[in-house]
């Protein structure tokens, strides 16, 4: 997901499936190291921007297996409830490219990077679930469920402390990551109410 490259050549496999029913766009990462990949910072390029490439390259086979065995397909993104305190000034672009303003490594604020990145995820799925009721296209549901703080790599990656705190915190507080997965599976099985929809805990959050 680093490489659009790669993507696309996994889109034109994935598009030559006999069917598909549903896309969960699951790659994503977590650190306070700035690095770029492909033209933005490695967050952007990963958590935000191939997620939607592949999604919008498998969106025509999406449609195909819609039509042809009358199933409703899905698109789900995971999200998290970091999105929440992404710190708006980070997107208070004032006319700017706001990919730019993110690749700025100056201005980067790498500590919110990620939430940052969960925050854009949800305007894009708000935006592209409009966009595809109002087409003509088959409906294609796209959520994007929070599976809540579980036990996983994504905080021991890069630039990330391992410390005794964490470890605490992991312990006493989060899911496994089999129990998160569940609300994945609950996005993927949900309906139209779901569309364009943060969802937390297999509900709908408002
Ligand atoms: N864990 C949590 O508390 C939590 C909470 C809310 C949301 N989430 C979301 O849940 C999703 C899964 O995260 P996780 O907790 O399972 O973290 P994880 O254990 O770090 O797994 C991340 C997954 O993303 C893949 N990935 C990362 N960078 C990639 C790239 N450039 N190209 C292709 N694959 C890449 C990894 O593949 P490799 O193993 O091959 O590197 C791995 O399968 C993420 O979207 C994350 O934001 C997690």
């Amino acid at each position: 997901m680093d490489s659009y490259k790669s993507v696309k050549e996994f889109a034109d496999r994935a598009s030559n499936l006999p069917r598909l029913d549903a896309i969960l766009a699951n790659a994503g990462i977590l650190t306070t190291t700035y690095s770029v990949t492909e033209d933005n910072e490695k967050t952007i390029t990963t958590n935000v921007v191939s997620t939607f490439l592949l999604s919008l390259l498998l969106l025509p086979k999406l449609c195909q297996s819609s039509e042809q065995f009358s199933i409703v397909p899905r698109i789900v993104i995971p999200n998290s409830a970091l999105h929440y305190i992404a710190p708006l000034k980070e997107l208070d672009i004032n006319g700017e490219d706001i990919l730019a303003r993110l690749n700025d490594q100056e201005k980067a604020d790498m500590a919110s990077r990620y939430p940052v990145s969960k925050l854009l995820v949800i305007y894009v799925v708000r935006e592209l679930a409009d966009r595809l009721k109002a087409s003509k296209r088959p409906l294609v549901i796209i959520n994007t469920p929070n599976p809540s703080y579980c036990k996983s790599q994504l905080m021991h990656g890069p630039g990330q402390s391992t410390g005794f705190g964490i470890k605490v915190a992991e312990k006493i507080l989060a899911r496994s990551t089999e129990a998160g997965s569940r609300t994945l599976v609950h996005g993927l099985l949900s309906g139209r109410e779901s569309h364009g929809q943060y969802m937390t805990n297999c509900h709908v959050q408002a």
